[in-house]
């Protein structure tokens, strides 16, 4: 695979998400999560969990991430880096799952790449991770 968010970019972004974990704002779950998004123009776009005293009202890391992507105009992911405090390294919740697959043109070739402070690594698609996704496609 090449192109932006291939395998050889993974060091860096990963190095990105996990300076993206430092600022998230995670008081109420004390589980703070960085991510970065790849536009297929190869920008890269930071996010992290903003949590609220209302806690309905926390935004995760991905989905932080892919609006900072949207609102400068660009709209076909080509991957996404998290950093988590988990172990093994934890998922997209299934919400940020739908919201990546939005901006997939093939979800199978979109690499979600994930981390974790012990350096462990764990990877995965959007289509593995939403199979059978629903997709504006299925709207009349
Ligand atoms: N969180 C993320 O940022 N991304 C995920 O995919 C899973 C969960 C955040 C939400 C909340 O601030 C904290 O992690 C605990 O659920």
């Amino acid at each position: 695979m090449s192109g932006a968010g291939a395998p050889g970019d993974d060091a860096a972004l990963l190095a990105r998400a996990v300076a993206a974990r430092d600022l998230a704002y995670a008081p109420y779950s004390g589980y703070r999560v960085g991510a970065v998004a790849v536009a297929a123009t190869g920008e890269v776009f930071d996010g992290a969990n903003v949590e609220n005293a209302s806690y309905g009202l926390s935004i995760c890391a991905e989905r932080n991430a892919i609006a900072a992507m949207v609102l400068a105009g660009k709209r076909a992911l080509a991957a996404v880096y998290v950093a988590t405090e988990s172990s093994p390294p934890a998922s997209p919740c299934g919400m940020c799952r739908q919201t990546l697959l939005e901006f997939c043109d093939d979800p199978a070739t979109v690499r979600v790449v994930s981390t974790n402070p012990a350096g462990e690594r764990v990877e995965w698609t959007v289509a593995e991770l939403i199979p059978a996704g629903f997709t504006g496609k299925q709207l009349p």
